[in-house]
């Protein structure tokens, strides 16, 4: 069996030692003689599982005994409108530090429930840099401050935590949530998709303080709400028990190679490898991002035609070397090298592009 070289940007690589554990369980999990998808999501063993995955999502984030983890579904997206529906009473407003498509992508949904300020870096349809403090203005009284910690599309990601004065701060982290040490008491609320950094796609984790969701409106539609999704651990209705088993896998994962400080000097590495390459390749390969924005996560860069991307494409798939195609909106290549991606597979890559330019020159 050959595992490919995944640089897919979402679902994305999940680590080997996390697939052959389930492959391990998939006929008797926990001796119960079924798999996890054919227990009840109200039986002791799935309940265990489950509230073992949001103790040690805590115990990795850092986050204490005020943080609520809720495991949610209809992707990062339907938080684009969960959190202005729960959070914006009549009359509110709130800010948005938009760097990138997806930040745009919940400034439109947020439009529908109240009033939205906008601070963003696009120009021209493009972003290729993100907000500088100089830049950001926020309004005191905002119901709350809203980020995507990295733009998966354009390649860009804050490589500082903003001030934000005193609103609640929320972060979009979907691309790159345990990559890094973040400090946690900065935010009210984050939230993610699983399927890159986290295991499968499926489950959403959406991280809330207490004090947070304590002001969420209780009117709403029931399986909307984050009071309901709290009060009920994430089990009013029936869970994606799948997906929240292999996110527990996947943290144990995280928790084993040494939690985000490991997690973030691996990552460190695999990018001062590939932006190394593309830095000393003489311009054959460019990427468009301002330096101090770049991604760990989403490389992104350009050839000199779209012809020959198409040809790095084919080439890369038949080596191996998969879905590095860039985003259908910007074109180009992305790598994606989120947590499970191993130093072994940039390096190998790296060869790749040197030998592809040699070839193509
Ligand atoms: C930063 C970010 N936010 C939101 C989304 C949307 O996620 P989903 O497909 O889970 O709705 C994505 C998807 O790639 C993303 O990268």
């Amino acid at each position: 069996m050959k595992r490919a070289i995944n640089f897919n940007a979402g679902p994305a690589a999940i680590p080997l030692e996390v697939l052959e554990k389930a492959q391990s369980e998939m006929l008797d999990w926990k001796g119960t003689g079924m798999s996890v998808m054919e227990v009840s999501h109200r039986s002791k063993e799935y309940e265990e599982m489950h509230n073992h995955a949001q103790a040690l999502f805590k115990e990795i984030a850092g986050m204490g005994d005020d943080w609520k983890i809720l495991f949610l579904t209809g992707g990062a997206s339907s938080q684009f409108f969960m959190l202005p529906q729960n959070m914006l009473l009549e009359g509110g407003s709130a800010d948005y530090l938009v760097t990138g498509h997806w930040g745009k992508a919940a400034v439109k949904e947020a439009k529908r429930f109240g009033k939205i300020n906008v601070c963003s870096t696009e120009r021209d349809g493009v972003f290729t840099s993100i907000l500088k403090q100089s830049e950001i203005k926020t309004d005191p009284a905002a119901t709350y401050v809203h980020m995507t910690s990295n733009n998966t599309i354009f390649g860009s990601q804050w490589h500082y935590w903003p001030e934000t004065g005193p609103a609640p701060l929320v972060c979009d982290m979907s691309s790159d949530i345990f990559s890094r040490p973040f400090p946690t008491d900065r935010f009210s609320m984050i939230y993610a998709g699983a399927q890159k950094n986290l295991g499968p796609s499926g489950v959403t984790v959406v991280a809330i303080k207490e004090s947070f969701l304590a002001k969420a409106k209780e009117d709403i539609p029931t399986m909307l709400s984050y009071k309901v999704a709290a009060a009920n651990n994430s089990l009013y209705n029936t869970p994606p028990c799948f997906s929240i088993y292999i996110l527990d896998l996947t943290l144990g994962w995280i928790k084993s190679q040494g939690g985000l400080p490991a997690l973030q000097k691996v990552n460190d590495e695999k990018a001062r490898i590939l932006y190394g390459a593309i830095d000393s390749s003489e311009g054959y390969y460019a990427c468009p991002v301002d330096k101090d924005a770049r991604s760990q996560m989403n490389v992104v860069f350009r050839l000199k035609s779209e012809v020959l991307e198409e040809k790095f494409v084919k080439e890369a798939k038949a080596a191996g070397i998969i879905g590095v195609k860039g985003h259908r909106s910007t074109g180009g290549i992305r790598f994606s090298i989120y947590n499970a991606n191993q130093v072994a597979n940039v390096k190998s890559s790296v060869d790749f592009m040197k030998d592809f330019q040699k070839k193509n020159s």
